[in-house]
């Protein structure tokens, strides 16, 4: 091992990810077993960054000393992370049972017609990203979606045109 070059590729995996992160996986580090705590640095890096870029996985794996497949399968595993970047405002669709047989489906469908993209998708804009989630804790507002953390109760498709026209308003 030739230390300048490690010390190297530390330093280039330390200058990748966000000042917090890197504090963290020192802090995990120093524990005992930090790759445990693989989940929580991929969290972390995904809150600050709003996904995972490969750069930033990359140097997640050189400071936790864990390999590469293991930061990719782990962060792949988790319907959770994402691996491209997502929109100014990510909108849920909740389609747990309370809000699937309030008419879900339909109010997903109009997402997709007026945006023009399908689930898991973001606009070419950047400003929405379309997903289904599951249940909101809110089901006595059946359907509800949420759009960042604005929570729309009672949604029906008609109401999805308003709502894409309130948050592109809001961007401007
Ligand atoms: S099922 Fe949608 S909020 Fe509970």
């Amino acid at each position: 091992m030739i230390p300048a070059v490690n010390d190297k590729v530390l330093e280039n995996a330390r200058a990748a990810l966000p000042a917090s992160v890197v504090e963290f996986i020192d802090k995990v580090n120093q524990g005992e077993r930090p790759s445990s705590h693989l989940i929580a640095v991929l969290h972390k890096v995904q809150e600050e960054l709003g996904f995972l870029p490969r750069e930033s996985m990359d140097a997640v794996a050189q400071l936790m000393q864990v390999p590469t497949a293991k930061v990719t399968g782990v962060a792949s595993f988790y319907h959770h992370f994402s691996f491209v970047p997502k929109g100014k405002y990510i909108i849920s669709v909740c389609t747990g049972t309370a809000c699937y047989v309030k008419g879900a489906e339909e109010v997903i469908d109009k997402f997709k017609e007026e945006l023009g993209i399908n689930l898991g998708e973001t606009t070419a804009d950047g400003l929405f990203t379309l997903e289904d989630t599951r249940c909101l804790g809110a089901c006595a507002l059946a359907p509800v979606v949420k759009v960042g953390d604005d929570i729309h109760a009672s949604m029906t498709a008609d109401k999805v045109p308003g709502i894409i026209e309130r948050y592109m308003n809001l961007a401007d």
